[in-house]
């Protein structure tokens, strides 16, 4: 079990601090005059807000967040400063340690920035021997090895797409219950295991997205394209690559896939993409790109890993590229032809399928099924 913030550290932080003031008869005086301020704020506080305990839950959370700049404020490195609103700037990348986990009502949430964090298997050598026109970063459970064995066989199978070199990479956090040997077995067989040592959760996925964006930054700056993909997903590969090569596609800030406006935070405790105001006030995200399937141009992530330094973690992967792209005042594109990036389906319909280029799936044997189909010689239409 992990240690929390609010329970436990900052308090006693506050404990040590009492205790040295106590000793200096001039910070006494002093000491006392604050706390009787802060209890004259916290009564008003409660008095003023509708509702108490949502009010004394955002205070515990601020709380952690000046808890967590405090730890990562260096005034030892220069261009380091604290931001009001309690983000850390920092000018340069530079290594930390894993930072604190801020804990509200059992959930844990985590500085996205993907250097907290190490690989256990990166790959070095895929974009070293080679430079890839695009690379497909696949997020995927430690266990699930159908998903990967199903990709393997069909949209990663062929390297050479219309004339240019793809790569597909998985990406896994770690996970309690996998055998760490097998993972070694299967990355040796096929060389297309991305690991870091974070855990693999649900609500770890902006990590995961982060790492995916601090791989193609340090280990394949060279490729031109790449793309965040769902293992649940189909994609028709030769559309994707005809679409990138297209004339007018830009080569830089570009980022498209199914375009998302103004949509609404989720608010409902219940739902799996629930967040709350505390991590993000806004109502509406700013424009996103559905994270079932996004592509961008390979200068953004470089952008994206150095400007999550300054942008509070929310455990909404695709709608934080949204906002890593807000702040570097860039804004996702729509592809040439939207109706290529679908999500639901019913029906498998061979002539849809072989215009289209993305659609989530049901099951790993769906993907085996219409990609088999689909390849059968003679007209899709
Ligand atoms: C891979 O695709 C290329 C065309 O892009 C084709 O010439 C080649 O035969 C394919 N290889 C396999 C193993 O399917
Ligand atoms: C996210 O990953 C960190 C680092 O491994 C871990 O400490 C934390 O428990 C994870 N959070 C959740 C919600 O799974
Ligand atoms: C990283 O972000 C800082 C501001 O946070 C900015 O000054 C700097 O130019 C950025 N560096 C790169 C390489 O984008």
């Amino acid at each position: 079990m992990e240690e929390t913030v609010s329970g436990g550290n900052a308090p006693k932080r506050q404990l040590v601090e009492i205790q040295r003031c106590q000793k200096k008869p001039a910070f006494h005086f002093w000491f006392k005059l604050l706390l009787l301020l802060s209890l004259i704020f916290l009564v008003l506080g409660l008095a003023l807000s509708d509702n108490a305990l949502s009010w004394w839950e955002r205070f515990k959370l601020q709380g952690d967040y000046r808890w967590f700049s405090n730890t990562t404020y260096r005034a030892d490195i220069p261009g380091y400063r604290a931001h009001p609103k309690h983000t850390v700037v920092q000018n340069e990348i530079h290594e930390t340690t894993e930072p604190p986990p801020v804990r509200l009502k059992g959930i844990q949430y985590h500085q996205a920035y993907p250097r907290n964090y190490q690989f256990i298997m990166d790959n070095t050598e895929v974009c070293k021997k080679e430079t890839p026109f695009l690379v497909l970063m696949v997020p995927v459970a430690p266990n699930n090895v159908a998903a990967r064995d199903a990709i393997r066989q069909t949209w990663a199978k062929n390297s050479t797409v219309q004339g240019e070199l793809v790569r597909t990479l998985f990406v896994l956090g770690l996970s309690g219950g996998v055998d760490a040997d097998k993972l070694k077995q299967e990355n040796s067989l096929h060389h297309d295991l991305i690991q870091s040592d974070f855990s693999d959760t649900y609500l770890n996925l902006t990590i995961k997205t982060m790492v995916i964006m601090d791989w193609l930054t340090t280990r394949c700056p060279t490729a031109a394209y790449a793309m965040k993909i769902d293992s649940d997903m189909f994609l028709n590969i030769d559309n994707l690559v005809i679409m990138l090569k297209k004339p007018g596609i830009p080569k830089l800030n570009y980022l498209t896939g199914m375009l998302m406006w103004d949509r609404p935070v989720i608010r409902s405790k219940d739902s799996k993409w629930y967040v709350p105001e505390e991590m993000f006030p806004d109502p509406n995200y700013p424009t996103y790109t559905l994270g079932m399937g996004y592509v961008f141009s390979n200068d953004l992530p470089t952008k994206f890993v150095n400007v999550s330094k300054s942008i509070k973690p929310f455990n909404i992967e695709d709608a934080y590229i949204g906002m890593c792209m807000k702040k570097l005042g860039l804004s996702p594109t729509s592809p040439p032809d939207p109706s290529q990036f679908k999500a639901y389906n019913t029906n498998y319909n061979r002539c849809e399928y072989s215009k289209i280029i993305t659609y989530i799936l049901a099951s790993s044997q769906e993907l085996v099924n219409y990609w088999t189909d689909l390849k059968k010689p003679g007209k899709a239409c």
